[in-house]
């Protein structure tokens, strides 16, 4: 939680993420291509503090939803393109976040994948 603060106070935070993951592959730019960044980016912030609250105890219900939105039947997320949000996401971490250390980064793995479990219960 205090390591997103500080992500979240950096100037450029979720540009930088966005500029990562949308460069990891053509799949990901593909599901993109009429998207308003500016409101993703928006939207992403939210979704973050929403895996990031699952971790800490809250109900599971916004990442259940967020999972019937990327499923098969809505989007088509495929499961695989988590693992490249998950670099992306890290990678940006690193950057914005003086403090983050290998335990910080840890951290936010164990985070992030408790959150991605749940969403790709709902594939
Ligand atoms: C939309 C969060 C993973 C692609 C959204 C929204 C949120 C969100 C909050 C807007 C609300 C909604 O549509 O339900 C997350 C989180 C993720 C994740 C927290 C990982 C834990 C991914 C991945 C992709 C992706 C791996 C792969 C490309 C999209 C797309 C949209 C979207 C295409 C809709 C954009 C539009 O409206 O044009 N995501 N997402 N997301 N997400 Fe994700």
């Amino acid at each position: 939680m205090q390591s997103y603060g500080r992500c979240c106070r950096s100037t450029g935070f979720f540009d930088t993420f966005y500029r990562i993951f949308l460069a990891s592959s053509p799949d990901v730019r593909a599901k993109f291509a009429n998207t308003n960044m500016q409101a993703q980016q928006l939207l992403l912030r939210q979704g973050i503090m929403n895996v990031v609250l699952y971790a800490r105890g809250m109900p599971d219900t916004k990442l259940r939803a967020l999972g019937c939105s990327h499923s098969r039947k809505a989007m088509d997320i495929r499961p695989e393109l988590y693992t490249l949000w998950t670099d992306s996401l890290l990678k940006t971490i690193h950057e914005h976040d003086a403090e983050a250390d290998t335990n910080t980064l840890n951290a936010w793995l164990t985070v992030i994948n408790q959150g991605i479990s749940v969403i790709l219960e709902e594939y």
